[in-house]
């Protein structure tokens, strides 16, 4: 079937992208590049020996998404990835994540509400449960006033989609609630490909590894914690992509039991930032330099999920360790850096 993937260019789409072909849909993409390059066709099509369809515009441009879906008939599906995404960036420039990460949602929303039957995944974030009260985490613990302008846009993206959804009992929807995705393909031909300084821990590990970055700063050692550094669940960016994909075929298929559903979708298991450094040494064989530094500001003590709902309603579960995934990193990060 026909499946639009937005921002299928980027480091989880890519990789959705990739499994969706796998099974045989014939995949779009939208992609502005504003974060990710057109060269990742040639690394989905290296992987699948498909090249899935691109058009390159912003979805900011409504008069565009309307042509769009105008022009392209029978799409069953769309898959939502284009957004921004760095925390501390949506600090300083909230409008730019609001009109880019809640416009663009709306202007798909209302295309898809004209269809006749619309399937539509929505990439959201644990950042909605803040420090959440209890671990590991379920679907029903409360969604907390946001940290970061970002994580409001995924706590008002979902409402937005709710409230859709409630009015057009033709669109059906799955929310998925990542946790912290590393790694990359196997075949290392598609993977993270952070631009500047990366924000996030595991590529700033493997980029010091291959020596493009002095020394990791560890932000803080004083947290409540087995070795007091901070606590996340990492999954396999493969794993999360095959996420998608059940979830899109539960709702092809009808198995949904409403037309909104939310899941979280993390491996169940806790990390502590020495405890990744710990798993980069140890699959990489080198010594990562670090230092300990203060907190970052808005950073929480520890998250991870229970993916009990995802594992019973989607017959999903994360299959490789974090050893797995770091290693996948590693591979990736020599491959880009001809290592
Ligand atoms: C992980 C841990 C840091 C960098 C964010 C978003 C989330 C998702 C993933 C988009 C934390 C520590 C990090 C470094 C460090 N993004 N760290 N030194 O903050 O859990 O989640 O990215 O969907 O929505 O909130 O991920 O990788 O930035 O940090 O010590 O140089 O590593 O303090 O404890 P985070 P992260």
């Amino acid at each position: 079937m026909k499946i639009v993937v937005t921002g299928g260019l980027g480091f989880i789409g890519s990789h959705t992208v990739v499994e969706l072909q796998n099974i045989g849909h014939d995949v779009v993409i939208i992609d502005n590049c504003s974060n990710s390059s057109q060269e990742v066709l040639k690394g989905i099509s290296a992987i699948t020996g498909k090249t899935p369809q691109f058009e390159k515009f912003d979805l900011r441009e409504k008069s565009k998404v309307q042509d769009f879906f105008k022009r392209q008939q029978d799409i069953k599906g769309v898959i939502h990835f284009a957004a921004s995404k760095a925390v501390g960036e949506s600090v300083q420039k909230p409008l730019l994540y609001y009109e880019n990460n809640l416009g663009t949602l709306v202007y798909i929303l209302q295309e898809l509400s004209q269809m006749e039957e619309a399937s539509f995944i929505f990439s959201s974030s644990c950042t909605v449960y803040g420090q959440a009260d209890e671990l590991p985490i379920t679907e029903n613990a409360p969604v907390k006033p946001a940290e970061s302008p970002y994580g409001n846009t995924k706590q008002i993206g979902e409402e937005i989609i709710r409230d859709t959804c409630r009015v057009h009992p033709n669109v059906k929807s799955v929310a998925l609630r990542y946790f912290n995705p590393i790694g990359s393909h196997s075949s290392a031909e598609i993977g993270e490909l952070p631009l500047g300084v990366p924000a996030n821990l595991v590529p700033f590990i493997t980029q010091t590894g291959a020596g493009l970055r002095e020394e990791l700063s560890v932000f803080g050692n004083d947290y409540p914690t087995n070795d007091g550094t901070a606590v996340r669940d990492y999954i396999h960016v493969v794993d999360l992509a095959k996420a998608h994909v059940v979830a899109l075929e539960r709702l092809l298929k009808g198995n949904n039991k409403s037309n909104y559903e939310v899941f979280n979708v993390g491996t169940g298991t806790g990390s502590s930032v020495l405890e990744v450094i710990r798993s980069f040494e140890k699959v990489s064989g080198k010594e990562l330099n670090y230092k300990i530094v203060d907190r970052r500001e808005g950073d929480i003590t520890a998250a991870y999920a229970d993916t009990t709902k995802a594992n019973e309603d989607l017959g999903w579960k994360s299959k490789s360790t974090l050893d797995e995934a770091m290693a996948s990193a590693w591979k990736w990060e020599q491959k880009i850096r001809n290592l």
